[in-house]
């Protein structure tokens, strides 16, 4: 078994920012399980299931071979054997994640791999039931979130320099829509472990984030 750093919290909390600066300083790999949701959902659009019909998607899921691959410590997903990493992070993937990974056969498929992968290696994951449910005897549990606002305005800045358009109406209004989904889903909901420590980055810097992560790492023998 790996040694093991759990990031929980809602979309646009900075998770996947803070989890990636937080790998390279501890020199653990960085896994992005948002990512690999994202890759079942690339696949269920590149297939023209209709997501919201739980029956075929779950028909769908043996079709679609999820890996990781690391190059130069970035992680990589291959679906089917491509690398889809690039065209994972559009709101429309993320939205249509949001939905199948409500879906209790598409969320075990995942499970699988992430514990694997946390047994293989030591990690810091990120996602939504890291601390509640894939490791839950995880040393450092973080629970990282931020005001609805903050998160809509990251979001915006992280778009617009990608010179996709957006509306940061639109975006606060799918993030509210986002949380409130994966947060009362009946399988494996977003939600703080008991053993997790709150952290509220919304008028934090990351470097502040980041030091404050590597000071409980100090503190748990991390
Ligand atoms: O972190 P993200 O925005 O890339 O995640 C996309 C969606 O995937 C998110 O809305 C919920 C889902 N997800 C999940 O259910 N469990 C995880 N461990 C990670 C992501």
């Amino acid at each position: 078994m790996g040694k093991q750093i759990a990031i929980d919290g809602p979309a646009g909390a900075g998770k996947s920012t803070i989890a990636k600066l937080l790998s390279k300083k501890k020199g653990f790999i960085y896994v992005d399980t948002g990512a690999m949701y994202r890759a079942i959902a690339l696949f269920i659009l590149e297939s023209k299931v209709p997501f919201d019909d739980e029956g075929a998607v779950e028909k769908a899921i043996p079709g679609a071979d999820v890996r990781l691959k690391y190059i130069d410590e970035k992680q990589c997903v291959l679906l089917n054997g491509k690398d889809v990493t690039d065209r994972l992070r559009t709101e429309e993937v993320g939205n249509v994640a949001s939905k199948v990974s409500a879906y209790p056969s598409v969320r075990s498929c995942l499970t699988q791999l992430q514990r694997r992968t946390a047994e293989e290696n030591d990690v810091v994951m990120d996602g939504r039931d890291i601390g509640t449910v894939i490791l839950p005897n995880a040393p450092l549990k973080v629970f990282l979130t931020a005001s609805v606002s903050v998160r809509a305005k990251r979001r915006f800045l992280e778009l617009t320099e990608k010179g996709e358009e957006c509306d940061i109406k639109k975006i606060e209004a799918d993030i509210r829509e986002r949380d409130e989904r994966d947060m009362t889903r009946e399988t494996a909901p977003l939600k703080q472990a008991e053993d997790a420590i709150l952290l509220d980055s919304s008028d934090m810097s990351i470097d502040e984030v980041v030091s404050r992560l590597l000071e409980l790492c100090g503190e748990r023998g991390l």
